[in-house]
């Protein structure tokens, strides 16, 4: 989608559809009162009847034939006045593209000074709202119609909204780019396929290199836990690296390490899923899906921080050599853990990731997963939780989420936790049969691989898959390339 500032009133502005906002209240302020001016009050005699209506998500759009530079006016809801935010924008723009995709090929919003946010931030989140809300799922059907919106102008003026602008869709572009991996079926998206991406993604970018080790080269690093998951599956395992070297990275103490978990298909393996709903486990990968397209987003933008990307790509799967419940393995930093359940393999994949994040140099760690679906239960799919072992990391990585519309919470990291993963034969097992703090007991495990230096975990379990529409911008089931926007905000953060 290409994305452009134009410096000219709504009015003016020639699109086939131009978008206003509308609050709940259904007073029309600011610019949507401006061009309601132009068109004799026609806005707010309909509102005023109840045909035009500001609820969250709403779109009405009106023929104006003639009175203004566009044909129709798309008059988006956003909700009670008091709780307008950039969600709120964003749902409105994604309403107006899908409402209009059909026909319009050009939408144009009006950012409107009369809200409480910056131009700047209207800017971010409409582009965001447009481009992550045209995204289309259906793309193994064989004739689903295709979004025709194929340009966005915004009307306003300021220094720097054009670079906002642009930058905006680039991240919503590698969001969506996540959001096919993880949509993709897991018969496509293999750990194969996925080491696959990783180099398409380094030969397209400038400073960044690719890297897959087979299933050989982690039995030769010692990393027992990835190769005890991945040893029931036919498809082999990689471990995909990526590396982004940017000639003249702001802080040279600084190596970000990104981990992620990347099953590509989670069947539970030997202590078994119930099988309704198990397709939706084609999403264990998400985690891993993330931290590659993203990677692919800060080197597009030339971010000077250097990045180090780990993504533990497998299968979990029940065969004849399967790894099993009682099973003792040894991970890459020595410590030997009981499985308990063969089902809490995220944490295994990502123990010997985290290991090797930190052998390779990564300072700064974030590792993200899909990992329990405790976190699931206490937060639903809004919000993902963080844990971390360093408070300031811990708030760096909340104030990214929190500006960058990827929403995470923090979860406590007490050692009093640590007993429950304690195991009578081994180091540590993999699972509790405690039924309480399921996501915190799999950070207090991950936290024994973390390493030296900061490190959090963000566990994805809830926001990383829809199970089904939340009403929002992200408007359809499946995945929504959470932590994408997370890390590029996180990236630029460390860039200065
Ligand atoms: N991939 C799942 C977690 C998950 C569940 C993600 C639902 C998204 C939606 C993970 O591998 C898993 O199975 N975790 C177990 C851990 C348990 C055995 C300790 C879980 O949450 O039940
Ligand atoms: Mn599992
Ligand atoms: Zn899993």
């Amino acid at each position: 989608m290409r994305v452009e500032v134009q410096a000219v009133t709504p009015e003016q502005v020639e699109a086939d559809v131009v978008a206003v906002p509308l609050a709940a209240d259904s007073e029309l302020a600011g610019t949507t009162a401006e061009v309601d001016s132009k068109l004799d009050g026609l806005l707010a005699r309909l509102a005023a009847e109840g045909e035009l209506r500001g609820d969250a998500g709403r779109v009405s759009v009106v023929h104006v034939d003639g009175k203004l530079g566009a044909r129709r006016v798309a008059v988006a809801g956003l909700g009670p006045r008091d709780q307008i935010d950039a969600d709120a924008l964003r749902t409105a723009a994604a309403a107006v593209a899908r409402e209009t995709g059909g026909y319009a090929e050009t939408v144009a919003w009006a950012l409107d000074g009369a809200l409480e946010l910056s131009l700047e931030e209207q800017a971010r989140a409409l582009v965001e709202g447009t481009a992550i809300g045209s995204y289309e799922t259906a793309r193994w059907k064989a004739d689903e119609p295709k979004t025709k919106l194929d340009s966005l102008i915004l009307c306003g003026e300021g220094d720097g909204l054009a670079a906002v602008a642009e930058r905006a869709a680039t991240v919503a572009q590698w969001t969506n780019r996540a959001r096919d991996l993880v949509n993709s079926p897991p018969n496509e998206t293999t750990p194969e396929r996925l080491a696959e991406r990783a180099q398409e993604i380094a030969s397209s970018l400038e400073h960044v290199s690719a890297e897959a080790l087979d299933p050989d080269q982690i039995a030769k690093l010692g990393m027992g836990a990835l190769a005890a998951v991945a040893q029931g599956s036919d498809n082999p395992a990689r471990l995909v690296v990526l590396r982004y070297d940017p000639p003249e990275p702001a802080r040279g103490d600084v190596v970000l390490g990104l981990v992620g978990k990347a099953i590509t298909f989670d069947t539970g393996g030997i202590s078994l899923k119930p099988s309704l709903h198990m397709e939706d486990m084609k999403g264990d990968m998400a985690g891993g899906a993330a931290v590659i397209e993203a990677t692919g987003a800060i080197a597009e933008l030339g971010l000077p921080v250097r990045v180090l990307t780990v993504a533990a790509a497998s299968e979990n799967m029940p065969s004849g050599h399967a790894y099993r419940p009682g099973d003792i393995i040894t991970a890459a930093n020595g410590r030997t853990i009981e499985i308990t359940n063969t089902d809490a393999e995220g944490r295994l994949v990502l123990a010997d990731a985290l290991w090797y994040a930190r052998e390779q140099g990564a300072t700064h760690v974030l590792d993200l997963a899909t990992l329990t679906g405790a976190m699931e239960v206490a937060l639903g799919d809004l919000y993902a939780g963080v844990f971390a072992n360093d408070e300031s990391w811990r708030d760096e990585i909340l104030a990214a989420g929190e500006a960058s519309g990827d929403h995470i919470w923090p979860f406590p990291m007490h050692p009093r936790y640590r007993r429950y993963v304690d195991s009578v034969f081994a180091d540590l097992k993999n699972s509790s049969d405690l039924r309480q703090a399921g996501a915190v007991l799999a950070a207090k495990f991950l936290e024994e691989f973390a390493g030296e230096g900061p490190w959090a975990h963000a566990d994805i379990a809830g926001p990383a898959f829809l199970e089904r529409s939340r009403g929002d911008y992200l408007s359809q089931r499946g995945g929504t390339g959470y932590g994408v926007r997370l890390i590029v905000e996180l990236a630029s953060r460390l860039s200065e």
